[in-house]
């Protein structure tokens, strides 16, 4: 019987379920048997896996988290583990494995299809960091998930004349900090892609309050952080009364929105068609809304431009 395994690893992300499903039903409609791999790379170096039929994977879609699990593998990164891996692959007569996960994810997916183990990436991270494609499955949720605690804070903020300060997660990007600093109206966004000065944010905000505004909200990347030293400093400058919060893992929770469950179902079909057809080491994306596929050393190395045009028409209506 050919078989194919499946797991998630890195960071979980809304809709990682949706595409265990899509991977699952689509390997299950081409005559495979599907392995679940438990806790990334971790669960196929102990084989940790479980069978997973057509019912094992009924009633995730519409769940966060990840049914497979997920976590980091230092070892992974040793050639030896690669190839103990590997051996554990041949054991479970796996033709392929689908990895759904960051880059870091995709470094081992190369490293196993080199190993001999033909490995197909999917995007899967909120962060929205991974150059090769448009879009990353989580993304969207994350972003509708922090924009709608922005929107609970910007309540209190603005009872009380405040401002408040908001950091989202990004550890090497400021994707989600843009778009939900540009969806809620923030005053400033304040990511590591582009350079800025408190001095000159401090000016706007006193301009924009001797024109009667009261309340102010500013974004804040993850990768840029302090935070609550910023909110010190506002307050201290300005004299307007500022709070600090962490929305943190949060942003990782909760039921995928349309975007993730469509995207992840459309790139766990075509991962499943790549290896179906004997193809391995690659990355599924998205580019201009359709899904395509890179080498995953070739993907790894491209460089994906931030949105400076969104970035200026964020701040240039807000005021
Ligand atoms: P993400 O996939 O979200 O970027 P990590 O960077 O934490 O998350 O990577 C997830 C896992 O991928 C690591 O714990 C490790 O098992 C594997 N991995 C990361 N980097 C490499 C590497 N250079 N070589 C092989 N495996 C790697
Ligand atoms: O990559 C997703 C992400 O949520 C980042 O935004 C964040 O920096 C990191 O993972 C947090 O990781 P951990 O789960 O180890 O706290």
């Amino acid at each position: 019987m050919k078989r194919i395994g499946v797991l998630t690893s890195g960071g979980d992300a809304p809709g990682m379920n949706a595409a265990v499903r899509a991977v699952t039903r689509a390997a299950l409609g081409k005559g495979y048997e599907v392995v679940g791999i438990q806790r990334g790379y971790n669960g196929l170096l102990n084989g940790e896996t479980i069978n997973l039929g057509a019912r094992d994977v009924s009633n995730i879609i519409h769940h966060g988290g990840t049914m497979l699990y997920t976590a980091r593998c230092k070892e992974f990164k040793d050639w030896e583990y690669v190839e103990k891996a590997k051996a554990r692959c041949d054991e479970l007569g796996l033709v392929g494995i689908v990895v759904i996960g960051g880059d870091g994810s995709f470094r081992g997916a190369a490293d196993l299809s080199k190993a001999g183990v033909p490995c197909i990436g999917i995007p899967g991270t909120i962060d929205n960091d991974i150059s090769c494609t448009d879009y990353t499955i989580g993304y969207d949720t994350a972003m509708n998930t922090a924009m709608e605690m922005v929107d609970k804070l910007r309540d209190t903020a603005m009872s009380h004349d405040r401002c408040s300060i908001v950091e989202v997660m990004g550890r090497n990007a400021g994707w989600i900090a843009l778009n939900v600093g540009t969806a809620v109206g923030a005053m400033a966004i304040i990511t590591q892609e582009v350079p800025y000065s408190i001095d000159d944010i401090i000016a706007k905000m006193e301009a924009s309050k001797k024109d009667k505004k009261q309340h102010f909200i500013i974004l804040v990347s993850e990768g840029v952080g302090n935070s609550e030293a910023l909110a010190k400093e506002i307050e201290a400058k300005t004299g307007i009364e500022s709070r600090a919060t962490i929305l943190g893992h949060v942003q990782r929770g909760g039921s995928p929105t349309v975007r993730d469950r469509v995207a992840a179902s459309e790139m766990g079909y075509y991962a499943v068609n790549l290896l179906d057809q004997g193809i391995g080491n690659r990355v599924v994306a998205m580019r201009d809304n359709k899904i395509v596929d890179f080498d995953i050393k070739e993907a790894l190395s491209m460089k994906k431009p931030f949105d400076e045009n969104l970035y200026k028409i964020a701040n240039e209506i807000s005021f």
